[in-house]
């Protein structure tokens, strides 16, 4: 180096400091490698260890849905109150600025539409455009009890070898068929069976015994949300989830279809990140909503 000579030579150790190795904030992510938990860190909150995911992947089967009839309209000016988007590759590319620098967690299957059999789903995202998209995690369907059961688990799987060579999360949904019954017991299966067969995180619905769902998965649970509740049913649920041992929410029409988005959103944060009472946080939405005229 032409410049060698004038190297100053290294001299503070800090040898009084002992060097730290602390363990990863996440249920069941210490021993993943860097990658993994970096994209972790960008979807969930590391000082509170929750995220509130906001989902608007619902036309990648139902079309467009109330609420989100114009993302560009009604989801872009609302980014920047969650932690996380869920959403296809269209929506992602066509609508949602580049600049966008939180959490992405890409809907990777998909096939059938709300006409047809929801469960018969195929892997529908080349990994390598996933990493194009700098994704987060990449979500997959997983249809416990329905007709393309073992077909949607082999959905899983293959993400999530795929996701494990290039360090990509894959995030478990859990769809719970018209006819089967929504229990405890029913998640307790579909979440297990998930984290067992590698899934980095699951998508699960609160339901009364929560608490043992969440017990037994290895790996963070996050809750999903449903059909529109009013606002308060739907903070006392999340707020359920949360006390029982959930990671976080993810919630789509109880946040786009609510009167007030934006408020709805601040609201439910209080209850994931500082388990805030629902009342309160009911409190805060009107007051946040009236403000806002
Ligand atoms: C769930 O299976 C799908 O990903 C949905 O499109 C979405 O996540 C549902 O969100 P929500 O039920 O909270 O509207």
């Amino acid at each position: 180096m032409a410049d060698a000579d004038k190297i100053k030579e290294a001299k503070n150790f800090y040898l009084d400091v002992p060097v730290e190795s602390k363990p990863f904030f996440l249920r069941g992510a210490n021993s993943l490698g860097w990658g993994l938990q970096n994209r972790f860190s960008r979807i969930f909150n590391a000082e509170s260890g929750r995220t509130v995911m906001l989902a608007i992947d619902h036309g990648y089967f139902m079309g467009p849905t109330t609420g989100l009839e114009r993302v560009d309209v009604n989801i872009v000016p609302i980014l920047s109150y969650c932690d996380a988007l869920m959403l296809t590759r269209g929506i992602l590319r066509t609508t949602i600025p580049s600049s966008y620098g939180r959490g992405v967690v890409l809907r990777v299957s998909g096939g059938p539409s709300i006409l047809k059999e929801l469960s018969n789903e195929q892997i529908a995202v080349d990994i390598e455009d996933a990493i194009r998209l700098n994704v987060s995690a990449m979500a997959v369907q997983v249809f416990i009890g329905g007709e393309y059961e073992t077909q949607s688990i082999h959905n899983m799987t293959r993400l999530i070898d795929i996701g494990n060579r290039y360090g990509i999360p894959v995030f478990a949904v859990t769809a719970v068929g018209k006819d089967m019954k929504r229990d405890a017991q029913y998640f307790r299966l579909a979440c297990r069976m998930c984290a067992e067969l590698g899934a980095h995180f699951v998508k699960t619905y609160y339901v009364p015994g929560f608490e043992t769902v969440a017990a037994s998965s290895p790996v963070p649970l996050v809750m999903a949300g449903g059909t529109k509740l009013p606002e308060l049913d739907a903070l006392r649920m999340a707020h359920n989830a949360i006390n029982d041992g959930a990671a976080g929410v993810d919630m789509g029409r109880n946040i786009f279809q609510s009167d007030a988005p934006i408020a709805m959103l601040q609201a439910i944060r209080k209850v994931v990140h500082e388990l805030m009472k629902p009342e309160h946080a009911l409190e805060l939405y009107e007051t946040l909503k009236n403000e806002a005229g």
